[in-house]
């Protein structure tokens, strides 16, 4: 790998599941576009979550990451961006209480539009078309016409983008997250899950809490952190052309921060030695994440984080595990004890998703929720051995009240897929699944630290 960076030096690398643009001229013109756009995002900030993430990385705190596979055009409006951050929120509040540790909240939000696609074409009856992906790139619909990678779709990415982020900033900062409001969080459906108890019971302890600190003179008025909270966004950087236009010069520091997120992470399928995404991912300034699985040896992990993280920077560089319930037991811990005996810092999080994907009888692409859960408890089990902390998870789900992983205690069923299967990618989890799962992480979270008292 060369030295010298430059936004476009991935283009001298091998590209994987970038599409092919039958109009060079067109995506030209608006890549030039996107270029005099104002940064989404602000370098300042990507550094302060680098500093939240080395936190995460010494074991003081912990990362929730989570959001749609792929945003879409189609499921945008404001109730869908309130309702996963309620969720997330909500979650964070489970674990900031019950694990007793400060969460670090990152969106799968406000970009995450580009998907690699395991086969570049789909047939259904006697039509081959080019697969969908996402929506920055052709259309979902299965028409010869929508298929076909249009440049003009970056533009609205963007703009979806900027809209959204500003509804985060605003629900993050504007009062919508103080947390005297976590009462009024019940969502109806989470309302009639099995969870809602035990959630109005930390909710209700919570409430205590903050009436007994307003006695005491500590209320939103005099803390400010009281009425807001942090909240980041992240995407998967696949589409290069787009993150090389909206990479640009820190005017404090003078290094590259891609403005498009806070955090970019490199996918399974393009994190390989040489490839162009990580190539582009090592110049940037932000914090970085890759996804890792077996097909991933533990000498070639170690020559990828020097490469992304050559000054060993804590929080620089996340580690998302994505193995699979069957096969995380076999493959991470190898990768922890290298990463571990060869002095790397990393932040070590938990993607239960990808490595659960199956096809149901009914035929739908879903994810078995106790498979999910198995997942995440032989993560925190394998970090309790090797005596390292359980950093993160990372997840798709939304707020809404989905049917497309089964399983949870409102037991979706493969029968009841079809009810509200609505996403344009990966099967999520709904809110009352995404609750349910933050109570199990939490009682991971609770092990390991009664392992740090007694330690
Ligand atoms: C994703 O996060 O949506 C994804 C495609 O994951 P992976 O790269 O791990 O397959
Ligand atoms: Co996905």
């Amino acid at each position: 790998m060369s030295n010298t960076w430059t936004p476009n030096s991935w283009q001298a690398f091998e590209t994987r599941h970038m599409p092919a643009y039958p109009d060079a001229a067109a995506l030209a013109g608006v890549e030039t576009e996107l270029k005099s756009y104002p940064p989404l995002v602000f370098a300042g900030e990507a550094r302060d979550l680098k500093t939240q993430l080395a936190d995460v990385a010494a074991g003081k705190a912990f990362l929730l990451q989570g959001g749609d596979c792929a945003e879409s055009f189609a499921e945008f409006h404001p109730n869908t961006i309130r309702d996963t951050f309620r969720v997330l929120l909500q979650m964070a509040v489970v674990l900031t209480f019950a694990g007793k540790l400060p969460v670090v909240k990152v969106g799968r939000m406000a970009g995450q539009f580009a998907k690699p696609r395991s086969d570049d074409f789909e047939t259904q009856g006697a039509m081959k078309l080019p697969s969908y992906r996402g929506d920055i790139i052709n259309d979902i619909a299965f028409t010869p016409e929508g298929r076909i990678p249009n440049p003009e779709r970056l533009k609205r990415a963007y703009m979806q983008a900027a809209s959204t982020l500003n509804l985060l900033r605003a629900f993050s900062s504007g009062g919508y997250a103080n947390l005297h409001q976590v009462h009024k969080w019940n969502l109806d459906f989470v309302g009639r899950s099995a969870w809602a108890e035990k959630y109005k019971a930390v909710a209700d302890q919570i409430g205590e809490a903050l009436d007994f600190m307003a006695a005491c003179g500590i209320s939103p008025d005099t803390v400010p952190q009281l009425k807001g909270t942090s909240f980041y966004t992240s995407h998967e950087a696949l589409l290069l052309g787009y993150e090389e236009a909206m990479t640009r010069q820190d005017s404090l520091t003078g290094d590259w921060y891609d403005t498009s997120a806070h955090m970019l992470w490199i996918g399974d399928r393009t994190r390989f030695e040489g490839s162009a995404h990580v190539e582009f991912m090592r110049g940037i300034g932000n914090p970085l994440a890759m996804k890792v699985s077996g097909s991933l040896e533990p000498d070639a992990l170690i020559r990828m984080i020097d490469v992304l993280n050559p000054a060993n920077e804590p929080g620089r560089l996340t580690l998302i595990a994505r193995f699979g319930a069957d096969k995380v037991e076999t493959g991470l811990p190898k990768l922890i004890r290298t990463v571990k005996k060869e002095g790397r810092s990393v932040v070590w999080s938990c993607d239960p998703m990808h490595g659960n994907t199956i096809k149901s009888p009914s035929g739908y692409k879903t994810r078995p929720f106790e498979r999910v859960l198995a997942e995440v408890r032989s993560f925190f089990a394998i970090h309790r051995a090797e005596g390292t902390h359980a950093g993160g998870i990372h997840i798709e789900m939304t707020g809404q009240n989905v049917t497309e992983c089964t399983g949870g205690a409102i037991a979706v069923t493969d029968a009841t897929l079809a009810d509200r299967y609505h996403t344009h990618c990966d099967p999520r989890l709904n809110a009352s699944q995404s609750l349910e799962l933050a109570f199990l992480v939490a009682e991971g979270l609770k092990a390991e630290a009664g392992l740090r008292v007694v330690a």
